[in-house]
């Protein structure tokens, strides 16, 4: 096992929980699934939606017919890869009420035909080896308890010369955007978030959450580390997010 594994720090929801850090994690995407929409697009001014419409690009050329989104919450990436007209969408996620919404959201855009939402953990898929073209995951490897397990999972259930996309936050280095991003995320999306979603520590689990999660090539490492191989980085507005592409 490499060091860098060994100190990572564990970073949960609520400190004072008796809850694993998965079920930390379920309980506080469903107590912020109903505002997590609005919040999302409002806290990023809209800038989340490019970021997931950049993933769909990156696949445009694969034509993957079957398409697995992990960590899927309301769909939102599930529903912009129907634009790769595939001939199926599984969304797998652990939050019943975060697939609820994405469930009626799908249902509206009449893609319930298309886009199977499931309740799921990554690290234990309930599905079938050497099945999908492509996986796709948004903002949630980082919320994974185990990293290393959901990556191998992810392996397991992707065919061969298939195409795996994270795209997830990372920390910007510039000056003056690291200073203001760090205001940002660090003070004003964690009051703007409680006063929102009612949940006191979503949004301050958020912050503390990026900075403790491994960026760039530590990422690159660890997809090797799973078996992925042609893995690629690649920084979106000025490092904020990151989209990390590989090959199975
Ligand atoms: C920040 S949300 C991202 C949702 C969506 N992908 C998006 O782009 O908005 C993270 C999601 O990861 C899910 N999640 C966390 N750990 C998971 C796991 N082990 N298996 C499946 N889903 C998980 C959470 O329930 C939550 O809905």
């Amino acid at each position: 096992m490499n060091i860098e594994l060994l100190m990572e720090a564990k970073i949960t929801p609520y400190a004072d929980s008796l809850l694993s850090e998965k079920q930390q994690v379920t309980a506080m995407f469903n107590n912020v699934a109903s505002r997590y929409d609005f919040l999302n697009h409002f806290l990023s001014a809209g800038i989340d939606v490019l970021w997931r419409r950049k993933v769909i690009n990156l696949l445009k050329e694969k034509q993957p017919e079957f398409i697995l989104d992990m960590a899927t919450g309301t769909a939102d990436l599930a529903i912009a890869a129907a634009r790769l007209k595939p001939k199926q969408i599984i969304g797998v996620d652990l939050s019943a009420e975060m697939l609820a919404i994405g469930k009626k959201k799908v249902a509206n855009r009449n893609l319930s035909g298309l886009i199977q939402l499931m309740e799921g953990d990554s690290e234990n898929l309930l599905l079938e080896s050497n099945k999908f073209d492509a996986v796709t995951v948004g903002f949630g490897v980082r919320n994974f308890e185990h990293l290393d397990i959901g990556l191998k999972e992810i392996y397991r259930v992707m065919k061969k010369d298939g195409t795996f996309i994270i795209l997830e936050f990372s920390r910007p280095k510039l000056f003056p955007v690291k200073q203001l991003y760090d205001f940002y995320f660090k003070r004003i999306c964690p009051l703007i978030g409680k006063m929102i979603s009612k949940d006191t520590s979503a949004y301050t689990y958020l912050y503390e959450s990026v900075k403790a999660f491994p960026e760039g090539k530590q990422v690159l490492m660890r997809l090797e580390e799973a078996g992925f191989r042609e893995t690629k980085w690649m920084p979106l507005t000025f490092g904020i997010a990151s989209v990390y592409i590989a090959v199975k």
